[in-house]
């Protein structure tokens, strides 16, 4: 990134902030301390839970890294949609000998107390996700010397997420495991995810601000061709969702080469929001039905995955990942930084080789 941003870490490789107990503090200082910018997930925790995994990776690293932040939601689900998709789990809930969640459990995700928090404990970077803060928000966290991304999934949000005075933008294709980060969750927009090359390429186009890559990258030759199609650095989930540091459960890490599960899909069965993950029986089974209707469904499945992963069920969890899942290594993070490091560089020397790009 020619901005500051970049020069806050030396290879472009960004860790995924990954929500759900994934991107722990262990994860996030590995990659800073290797070279690449590791990162939090505020999602799902409380402002103080936020605040004790900053203290914890302070503990464990000075290099610089990020906190991500989910934004507070505005979309309401058609009414009785919720009340419906309950109905529909009742099956599920006596299987698991659990009640359904209380689809009310709030809609803010603490939003406000996290930014208070980070005003008053600055981090060196921090992210959002499903939607733009008010410009007031990126004036205060500059104030207070904090690189700020946000991400957008087409051309039109990375505009919006420029106009409101972001840093950077994260161009985040469909291959993208988890959730898209859409601004407005819109079932009719469903289908029209764009990949990523086509998008990075649309961003580059629509802003001036530096653009940051996310979605099915898993190998330093991909981070290669994003960097020539004009992104400044790439973000990667699945690849350090796979590490021995990531906090996901060891069924979640060896679905992800497990030829049982061939395919990844985009399903709103788990959360209410499109999020892609591997299909499993929960996922074909509910995703077709399952309503627009986040975070209501989140909250209302909770204590089924919870249930499924104690149970080490694969079949009932959400397991997040992106479209290059296959290519998962079980390397230490570090280690995993190093490697991407070195095929980038290999890729770049190849592809200057030949009278390409350098
Ligand atoms: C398990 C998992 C959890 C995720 N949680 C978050 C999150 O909390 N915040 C966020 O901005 N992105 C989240 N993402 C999306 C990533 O930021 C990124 O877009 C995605 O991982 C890139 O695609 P890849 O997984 O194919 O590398 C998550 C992705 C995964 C796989």
């Amino acid at each position: 990134m020619s901005s500051a941003l970049t020069d806050l870490f030396p290879y472009p490789i960004v860790q995924a902030p990954m929500a759900g107990g994934v991107s722990v503090p262990q994860l996030a200082a590995a990659v800073s301390e290797a070279g690449g910018l590791g990162f939090l997930a505020a999602g799902y925790k409380t402002a103080d839970g936020m605040y004790q995994e900053i203290k914890q990776l302070r503990g464990l690293t000075s290099r610089p890294f990020g906190v991500n932040v989910f934004m507070p939601q505005s979309e309401y689900a058609e009414s009785g949609a919720v009340e419906v998709y309950a109905h529909q789990l009742a099956g599920e809930a006596a299987w698991y000998e659990t009640e359904l969640g209380d689809p009310d459990s709030g809609r803010d995700d603490g939003y406000d107390a996290k930014l208070a928090v980070l005003l008053d404990n600055p981090v060196p970077v921090v992210s959002f996700h499903f939607g733009v803060p008010s410009r007031e928000v990126f004036d205060n966290l500059r104030r207070v010397g904090t690189r700020t991304l946000v991400t957008a999934t087409t051309a039109e949000e990375a505009r919006a997420v420029e106009r409101a005075g972001a840093d950077a933008v994260i161009a985040q294709g469909v291959e993208a495991g988890g959730h898209q980060g859409t601004h407005r969750d819109l079932p009719e927009n469903d289908g029209a995810g764009i990949g990523l090359l086509s998008l990075v390429a649309q961003i580059r186009e629509a802003v001036s601000i530096p653009v940051v890559a996310a979605g099915g990258i898993m190998r330093g030759s991909q981070i290669a061709a994003v960097l020539a199609a004009g992104a400044s650095a790439a973000q990667l989930g699945t690849a350090f969702l796979a590490t021995p540091e990531s906090g996901a459960q060891d069924v979640h890490k060896q679905a992800l080469t497990n030829p049982l599960f061939a395919r990844t899909e985009l399903t709103r069965a788990f959360s209410g929001r499109p999020a892609r993950g591997l299909v499993n029986r929960f996922l074909r089974e509910h995703g077709p039905y399952a309503p627009a209707a986040y975070p209501e469904i989140h909250h209302l499945t909770a204590p089924l995955r919870k249930a499924a992963g104690k149970a080490g069920d694969a079949q009932g969890m959400a397991l997040w990942a992106g479209q290059g899942h296959r290519l998962a290594r079980e390397l230490p993070a570090g280690e995993l930084v190093e490697v991407l490091a070195a095929e980038l560089d290999a890729a770049r020397t190849a592809l200057s080789a030949k009278g390409g790009l350098r």
